[in-house]
């Protein structure tokens, strides 16, 4: 019988980032609209570890308030000397059997690599990943015997010319039983060139003390990659957009260019999916079938219906669109806007917390805010409904079939009954009477003799 063991998870990320040139700390940047950090504590969770216990130092306070998680301690390493003393500071928070190694600047890598890693820890050895790298420079070398068994790391800066042609490389990323490390983190010294106590001197103490290190490779170099400056994490976010495009294509949808297609957040498509280029898709965002989504579009947290048309360079924010409504272009729909099925919002409207009822239609440069529109309204262009009077906001309710006429000015809180009409042009601030003709407008005239000015004339 094997009895499975605790794990613990350590996250390194105590480090300053200078070459981000930046104030904020390394870890805090962003990859796909999350810190760096938490791309790593999300993956540490799904390992579902016993404890996670992040050890931070530059912007310690920063990095706390950012990231907020029950289940994170907090190791502060006021000092960085190394990333062994690193480990070795965060261990008597630690309870679990086993701790396995993360950096707080090595965001994409993913559950599944970790596994093999996390997976069968024995008493006196280590499981170490490492990855076949075109250019190591920077890497500590991995050094193997005859048999392919892992000797020791050798960091780049302690390298002969001899152990710098070795092209496999230490990820950092290492599992072993927590008194293990323990013991072999007391031992390690600092006389190296860069004065610090590696993490990785453990592996040659460990065969040193008859203990085994099994070196397992990483597939994927992106995985594995720490980010130290901007063309770095831009490579990144990059590469986690690109695997976002393949996987959301191989779900079916259509992308314009799998290169100009962004995601921040979750995004649930449905069948026969269309979106064109520059997208942006942050939160939670569902999109329905047969949703064509034109170029330039911004979409966060919203639900998108079946068969709706969204064209091109419209925003829509908190959001719920129901079947077969057409949006934009350029329409923004602003938070706790519902659109029923088969509305629309036409070119230059903007919608705020409305609700657009079934086939109405708000075609064409319009404001709508705080208002309530019952089934086929036709708000003429230019229509604004004065919600706000300098200190409160007021609502305004349409009823069925109301027809507004263009270029009107709806001021809440009132009411237009169903079937009214509004003339065009009318300033409403009183209730509009049920099937009749309401305008306000003064009468046209005529100036008879009126002449216009020509130059010269004083
Ligand atoms: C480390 C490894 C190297 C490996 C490389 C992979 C050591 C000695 N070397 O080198 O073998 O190839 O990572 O990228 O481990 N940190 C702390 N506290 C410290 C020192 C570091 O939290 O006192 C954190 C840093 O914030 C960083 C990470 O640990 O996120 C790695 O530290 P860094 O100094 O960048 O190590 P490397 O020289 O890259
Ligand atoms: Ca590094």
């Amino acid at each position: 019988m094997t009895i499975s063991k605790s794990l613990a998870v350590v996250i390194l990320a105590a480090g300053q980032g200078t070459r981000m040139r930046s104030s904020k700390p390394k870890v805090l940047h962003e990859l796909a609209g999350r810190p760096l950090l938490q791309h790593v504590i999300d993956v540490a969770l799904e390992l579902n570890p016993e404890e996670i216990v992040v050890v931070i130092g530059h912007g310690a306070e920063q990095v706390r308030d950012t990231i907020s998680n029950k289940k994170l301690r907090w190791v502060v390493q006021e000092e960085q000397l190394g990333t062994g003393h690193a480990v070795r500071i965060a261990l008597p928070e630690i309870e679990a059997d086993n701790v396995l190694v993360l950096y707080g600047d090595v965001p994409l890598i993913t559950s599944k690599t970790l596994q093999p890693v996390i997976k069968g820890i024995k008493r006196s050895s280590i499981h170490l990943l490492t990855v076949d790298l075109e250019d190591p420079t920077g890497y500590g070398r991995i050094v193997r015997d005859n048999n392919g068994e892992v000797q020791k790391i050798v960091e780049h800066k302690d390298a002969s010319e001899e152990i710098l042609q070795l092209t496999e490389g230490n990820t950092g990323i290492l599992c072993a039983a927590r008194l293990d490390l323990m013991d072999l983190l007391t031992k390690i010294r600092s006389d190296n060139s860069q004065g610090e106590y590696y993490l990785t001197d453990c592996i040659e103490l460990c065969i040193a003390e008859q203990g085994r290190v099994n070196g397992i490779k990483a597939e994927y170099v992106w995985q594995v990659s720490g980010i130290n400056d901007k063309p770095q994490l831009n490579k990144l976010e990059r590469r986690f957009q690109l695997n976002k495009a393949q996987k959301i294509m191989e779900n079916g949808v259509t992308l314009a260019d799998k290169n100009r297609f962004d995601v921040r957040g979750e995004l649930k498509v449905g069948e026969d999916v269309y979106i064109d280029i520059n997208c942006i898709f942050s939160g939670n965002v569902q999109l329905g079938d047969n949703v064509s989504i034109g170029p330039n579009c911004c979409i966060s947290n919203a639900s998108i219906g079946n068969g709706v048309e969204v064209f091109a360079n419209t925003v829509i924010e908190d959001a719920m669109i129901e079947a077969d409504c057409s949006l934009g272009p350029f329409a923004r729909i602003r938070p706790q806007t519902i659109m029923r099925t088969g509305s629309k919002a036409g070119n230059f409207v903007e919608i705020k917390k409305s609700e657009i009822g079934e086939g109405s239609k708000v075609n064409h440069l319009s404001y709508i805010g705080d208002a309530k529109l019952g089934k086929t309204v036709n708000v003429g262009a230019g229509t604004i409904t004065c919600n706000y009077d300098g200190a409160n906001k007021h609502i305004t309710e349409v009823g069925d079939n109301v027809f507004i006429g263009s270029n009107s000015a709806i001021v809440a809180p009132v009411v237009l009954e169903e079937g009214a009409t509004i003339g065009a042009g009318s300033t409403i601030t009183k209730r509009a009477p049920k099937e009749k003709l309401t305008l306000e407008r003064s009468r046209q005239i005529t100036l008879e003799n009126w002449r216009r000015a020509t130059k010269g004339e004083k």
